[in-house]
Parts: structure tokens; sequence; C-alpha cells
């Protein structure tokens, strides 16, 4: 069969086109029999334009054709363009006051009854979506965000061009490195028992074609980490990677920024003010309780350890005198159940693992109520309103006292559950920022030992040989958006000898560290220039710049939160015959067998 080439995509046919003759392709989106007249609603990527088959003014043959069209059947049609009747118009639809009458007709292919409608509205579970994704991915809201993300991809690559940047794919299949995310692993068949690793993201790559003099380098990479999967992880995912030599921060910050600048017009309409606001970690942690805090609303956290540590309270007395603090969070003119109160408690210490969360609220005569009611002095309003000047009798108070990082960490994820359940976030808003001077070391409270809070690589902030290695902080920084982190990266340390006592600090011998990195140690002596980079997220960024709440939503074939794709049921057990050409010998028990 000879096909009907179209000549117009559906989404464009408007009042323009009257009276031309177009061809359409397309998929049936919805079909209505009235009377003998077929009005069809054909879907192409571009939207939907409504099609009349009319007895009256088609072949019998065309008619009858149109009769036998069911939803999702793939058809050619040729037609001309005509005004729909006053009280037929759709305003909603760009095409909605015309419409193409319908003199030839080819059907392309047939489709079986779906699984679920090609509509936005309506709830489809998730399950079944990812199960036909192919099918999925015919909605117009799936189809934005995948046409969206093709133009931020698009941007970035422009961007970047036009700043002087070489794009340069770097190898997927790398070297297993235990000690940041969990590799995933792939069996090498030509050498019999060893491995590569899929890498995490590309950073030492990267880092390396600086030592290959390439200067300016991006990625739109794919990096693969198995880790514990959350709302906004995958397990295989993408990165806008980028490394720049002979720069400071500041140099690559700018360079990013001039990007987001463009994407913020582009997708979000929003004239960014550059440069961004930069916050220390330090800062931010102390007033939001995380160093990615979401700063589209209030609530910061006040420190009350003075006034918290002049209570006759033996557990409050412990805690402060072991070096722990008070912190709280002040939420304004609430007046708060008691029973509100004891569920806020309940879920701080059974969702957010807190030991406890204190509550204090002020009846009509001034006096506190609180769980330790009893042990609070006359003047206790007028003590924490010495600290809290706008505190007063109408509003609440949680008070989580304890280590400073544990106690904060909760306050900061309590503040953010306040937030969203008092309806205090502003959706319309996009809090845009910078996260600097990061500790460079964090305690690994399982492991005993102090590891690196980005990468190994990462370069301190001068001054470090002579401090404690829990006030090094690191050339390091995020960019963080609506409380999700949206990249980080740092100035890296281009210094054999640097690097040889970070990774004494971090007690790793010589000998471990060239087992792992002897490449870069090596490239560390040849004239490594100074030099940093940063990534971004880029399925976090698109999450944002549509508006999406599912990392899911923006990835054309994503994985399930168990790392599933129901689509092709991967991962999958495979044939002996494969493990044994791989030398594996699977561990992998049969369930049927296990029943025998
Ligand atoms: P980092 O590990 O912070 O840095 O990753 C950079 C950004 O990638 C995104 N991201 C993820 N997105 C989806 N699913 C995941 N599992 C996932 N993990 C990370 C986040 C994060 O901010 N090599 C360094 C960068 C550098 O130093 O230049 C790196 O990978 O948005």
């Amino acid at each position: 069969m000879q096909l009907l080439k179209r000549t117009a995509f559906c989404g464009q046919i408007t009042k323009d086109f009257l009276g031309k003759t177009v061809t359409l392709n397309g998929w049936v989106h919805r079909r209505r029999d009235h009377g003998g007249v077929i009005f069809v609603d054909l879907r192409d990527r571009s939207g939907l334009v409504q099609l009349v088959f009319n007895p009256a003014s088609c072949t019998t043959e065309t008619a009858e054709k149109a009769h036998t069209l069911r939803s999702e059947f793939v058809i050619a049609v040729q037609g001309t363009v005509i005004a729909r009747s006053a009280d037929a118009i759709n305003e909603k639809l760009s095409t909605g006051h015309v419409e193409v009458q319908i003199n030839s007709l080819h059907i392309l292919n047939k489709s079986a009854a779906l699984p679920f409608q090609i509509e936005d509205e309506g709830t489809i579970s998730e399950e079944l979506r990812l199960k036909y994704r192919y099918l999925d991915l015919r909605r117009h809201q799936m189809h934005n965000s995948i046409k969206i993300r093709h133009e931020v991809l698009f941007a970035m690559r422009s961007y970047f061009n036009e700043q002087g940047f070489y794009e340069i794919e770097t190898p997927i299949l790398s070297k297993s490195t235990p000690g940041g995310a969990r590799n995933f692993l792939v069996p090498c068949r030509s050498q019999p028992g060893t491995f590569y690793g899929l890498v995490e993201s590309p950073q030492i790559y990267k880092q390396l074609l600086m030592v290959g003099g390439m200067e300016r380098y991006f990625q739109i990479a794919r990096c693969f980490r198995d880790e514990a999967l959350r709302a906004s992880r995958q397990p295989e995912f993408t990165q806008l990677d980028i490394e720049m030599a002979f720069v400071d921060e500041e140099m690559i910050q700018t360079t990013c920024e001039g990007l987001f600048k463009i994407l913020w017009k582009k997708f979000l309409n929003i004239d960014l003010q550059l440069p961004l606001k930069r916050y220390t970690f330090d800062d931010v942690f102390k007033r939001y309780g995380s160093d990615k805090p979401d700063m589209r609303f209030g609530l910061e956290l006040q420190d009350v350890t003075s006034v918290f540590a002049k209570l006759d309270l033996s557990f409050v007395k412990a805690a402060i005198s072991a070096g722990g603090k008070a912190g709280c969070v002040v939420v304004k003119n609430q007046s708060f159940s008691r029973t509100d109160m004891d569920r806020w408690s309940d879920r701080v210490t059974k969702e957010l693992g807190a030991k406890g969360l204190l509550w204090f609220k002020w009846r009509e005569d001034g006096t506190p109520e609180s769980p330790i009611t009893k042990f609070l002095p006359a003047d206790f309003l007028a003590q924490l309103q010495a600290i809290i000047p706008d505190l007063t009798q109408n509003d609440a108070l949680f008070v989580v006292i304890g280590d400073y990082d544990d106690a904060w960490t909760i306050l900061g994820q309590l503040r953010l559950a306040l937030g969203k359940d008092l309806g205090l976030i502003d959706q319309s808003s996009f809090q845009l920022f910078w996260v600097t001077d990061f500790p460079m070391f964090e305690y690994d409270k399982d492991g005993k030992k102090w590891v690196a809070r980005h990468h190994q690589f990462t370069s301190p902030q001068d001054g470090w040989e002579n401090q404690e290695i829990k006030d090094i902080k690191a050339r390091a920084y995020d960019l963080v958006c609506n409380g999700e982190e949206l990249g980080g990266g740092s100035i890296r340390i281009h210094s054999a000898e640097a690097q040889s006592k970070i990774f004494d600090l971090l007690g790793m011998t010589r000998e471990k560290a060239e087992e792992k990195f002897k490449f870069l140690l090596d490239a560390q002596t040849f004239g490594y220039p100074p030099e940093g980079g940063v990534a971004f997220g880029v399925d976090r960024l698109i999450m944002i710049l549509t508006g999406t709440e599912a990392i899911r939503d923006v990835i054309a074939f994503p994985k399930t939160q168990t790392g599933s794709c129901l689509m092709m049921s991967a991962p999958s057990t495979v044939e002996d015959a494969q493990l044994r050409e791989l030398q594996i010998k699977s561990t992998y028990i049969d369930p049927k067998a296990s029943k025998k």
C-alpha cells in the first residue's frame, strides 16, 4: 500500500488551514458515531484534531471503513479543513475551531483492546503504566516530559559548545572501585573471574581528561549506582558532567549559572537573578537542619540550649552536659490540640528515628502546656522570647535535644514535614542557590572512621594541614533547588603530595590507594593542572522544570523502586550455558527446585 504522506501535524491545523487539503497520519484517539457520521479525534505527537467522515461528502468505501475504526488504530487520511459549527467549538484545543472533512482513509494498522486508555485524566496504576510503557508514552503528559527533556539536553549541548567545551564520551564499562556507591558488576568473558564495574559517574575519567589537556569538558553521562532507591533516585540515571582546568570555584559556578539562566527563562519563564546566592554549609545546617534546605518557606530552627540547660530534668541535663544541644521549630499562630502535638511526637520518633520530641504550647492565661509542664519555670516564655523575640503564646514549639548533628537533622526533617502538612510551601517559587564550604570529612558512625564527605579527590581549603580533621573544610559546593540536591562538585586535589596526606587521614595505605587509583596517582606526577568540576542530575532537573513529582515520569524507560524493568522483566535469570561461558556459578536458587 502506498503511504499517504503527511503534509501537516494534527496539532497545527488551526483556522489558518481553512479550505486547504491536508494529509494527516496518526492514531485514533477517540471515535464517535453520530447517526452515520463518524467523528474521530486523530492524535499524533503534536496534539489532536477532529476528523469527520460524512457519507454525504466521501465515498461509500471510506464511510464504511470509518465504521470499523477503533481506539489506537493507525491511520492516514486526506481531507479538507472546514470550520466547526459555533456549538461544536472546543476552546480547550488549539485545533478546536476546525475539523477535517475526510475523503480518503487508509488503515495502516489495527490495535487490540488496550490495557488502559490513553488519557491524562484518571488514575492508571503505575505498575500497568510501566509494564506497557510504550503505550504510556503516548499520553500527552509523558510526551511533554520527554519533549522537554530533549529540549533541555539540546540547550545544554548548545550552551557548552558556545562556551568552548568539548563533549567527550567516557567508558561505561570501568573498574570497580569499592568505597563510593556500590557498583554494578559485569563479568568479563575473555578474562574469567574478572569483572568490570559500571561507572557510578565519570569522575576519574574527567579528571584524567584535564591531565590530558582537554581543559573544558562536558558530557551528558549515564551513571549506574546500586544503592537504596528513594523517590528521586534511579539505579541508572543521567548527569550533566562538567570539568574545567585552571579555574576556581567561582569560575565553575558562574559558567553553570549561565546555563541555568537560559533554562529557567525558556522552561519556567523566570528571569533568574545572577549570581545565585551562596550559603555556607554551617549556615544552612544551623538554620534548616539540612545541607539541601527547602527555602520556599520559613520555620527556621533556633538554638534554645541555654533555656533548657537550666531545667531540672535528668535526661535534658545528661544530654546537654554531654555536649548536646536543644533546638526547636516554632510554628506561628497554631492552635494545635494536645492530640495533634502527640501525633507529631509519634511521627518524629517512629518515622524519623528521634529518641523523643518535646512540645510546648500556651493556654490563654499564658501558662505553658507540655508533657514536662511541671518542670518549667514561671518565666519560661520570657526566657524563650529572649532568644526568639517574635515568639508569642499563640505559637507552638517543638524541641529536640541531643547531639547537634542528630538533633538538627531530625528538626530539619520535622520542619519539612510541617511545611508540607501545613501547606506553607509556595509551589510557584523556585529557590535555587549554592551551598559551599562543606566539611571535608564525616564520621562514618557504622564503620567508626572518617570518610570523605564528597570524594577523596576533593581539595581541602587552605590551612587544612594545621586543623583537626573535623574542622577541615572542602572546596566543594552543591546546587540546591526546592529542597533537592540538583548537583555537586569540587576543586580537585592536583598535588600528589596533598593527595597522599588525604589518603593518610582516611587511613588508606599507599599500597591500597595505588591498588585502586594508581592511574590517577601517577597522573598527578605528570603536570596535573589545577582543576575542578561539577555534575548535575539531569532527571532531577527535568522534574523541576516540568513540575513532576516522580523521577520515573521524566525517564522514557525507568526502573521501579526495586530496580526492575516491568516491561522487559529485567533483571532476569540467565541460561546455564551463558553462566558457563562466563565461568560463573550462579547462586540463584530456583524456587521450583527448592519446593521438591
Ligand atoms: P554526585 O554523586 O553528587 O556527584 O552526583 C551529582 C548529581 O547527580 C544526581 N544523582 C542522582 N540522580 C538520580 N538518581 C541517582 N541515583 C542519583 N545520584 C546522584 C544528583 C546529584 O547532585 N562525580 C561527582 C560530581 C563532581 O564532583 O563533579 C558526582 O557524581 O542530582
